[in-house]
């Protein structure tokens, strides 16, 4: 880690051949870090275990959905459920080193590493990223076939999801195997959308410039030169589209377009008058 530091005391040990290490894989884990002496920048240790805390989440969050699908395909929505809830929890973790990023990372820092950094890497090719969105795709799959299995349909399951409800418990126990996915779905979203805010703070490119109109200085571009138009576009992608929609449906259901739409624009104006 910083094996040339001067004071014993600040060096750190590791490698001490113990079980501790031998069982968690720690010693491997370790020397994954660069070396203090070859640091680009003193954040550059922040920078890289941000990245690292992220991508061991991802792979527990994977992990985690190749569960999922493996219960519901064994129809035990009970186990699903549980590891569903543990998912969500798992997603909060990336978003919380985004947050840590923008409280603690100045721009000039950034920039300044980021200058030392080989062109055309990008987070695109983050192997945990991609394979949570894979993994993703397979659990819905698995779940709309259990819906067919279970003789049930997104209409049918989102009246279950109300307080007071008393039909089928089959039917209730799925439709919080829903509710809970839409909501794993939600914070993995909000990473996005808080890794994005970080991305206007650090490269500019503020929030509302639009891509047709704004002078190309004021548009910074990604390490492989696309414009930050891409990532605006990823970050309102969800893993479960259709969810999203049946909230829209729910809204509709709820006489949304006429009189709850009314009344929120009603009351918006007044605020704003
Ligand atoms: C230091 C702050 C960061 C900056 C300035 C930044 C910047 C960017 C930019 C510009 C893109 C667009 C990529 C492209 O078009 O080539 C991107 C994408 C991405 N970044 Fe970051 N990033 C930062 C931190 C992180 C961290 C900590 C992670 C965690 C692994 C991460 C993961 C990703 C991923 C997965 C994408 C693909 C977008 C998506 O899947 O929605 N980034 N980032």
């Amino acid at each position: 880690m910083n094996p040339s530091e001067q004071n014993p005391r600040l060096r750190y040990v590791y490698d001490r051949d113990t079980g501790y290490e031998a069982e968690l894989r720690l010693t491997a884990a370790l020397s994954a870090l660069v070396p203090t002496d070859d640091l680009v920048h003193p954040d550059h240790r922040l920078f890289q275990i941000a990245h690292l805390v992220t991508e061991y989440s991802w792979v527990a969050i994977h992990h985690t959905l190749c569960d999922i699908a493996t219960d519901l395909e064994r129809d035990d929505t009970v186990p699903a459920l549980r590891l569903i809830r543990r998912a969500k929890q798992l997603a909060a973790w990336p978003v919380n080193s985004i947050r840590l990023l923008i409280d603690s990372l100045p721009q000039a820092s950034f920039l300044q590493m980021r200058a030392g950094f080989p062109e055309g890497s990008s987070g695109l090719d983050s192997p945990g990223a991609r394979a949570v969105r894979k993994a993703a795709h397979v659990v819905w799959e698995v779940f709309e076939k259990t819906l067919v299995d279970h003789n049930l349909s997104f209409p049918e399951l989102m009246p279950a999801t109300r307080p007071g409800y008393s039909g089928d418990p089959g039917a209730a126990l799925l439709s919080e195997v829903a509710m809970e996915l839409h909501r794993f779905d939600s914070v993995m979203v909000e990473w996005k959308q808080v890794h994005l805010n970080m991305v206007w703070q650090l490269l500019g490119g503020h929030p509302g410039v639009s891509e047709d109109t704004a002078a190309p200085s004021d548009r910074p571009t990604s390490m492989r030169g696309r414009p930050l138009a891409d990532l605006e576009r990823l970050a309102v992608r969800p893993l479960f589209p259709r969810l999203w929609q049946e909230s829209t449906a729910m809204y509709r259901s709820f006489g949304g377009d006429t009189d709850l739409a009314y009344r929120y624009r009603h009351d918006t104006s007044k605020e704003i008058q």
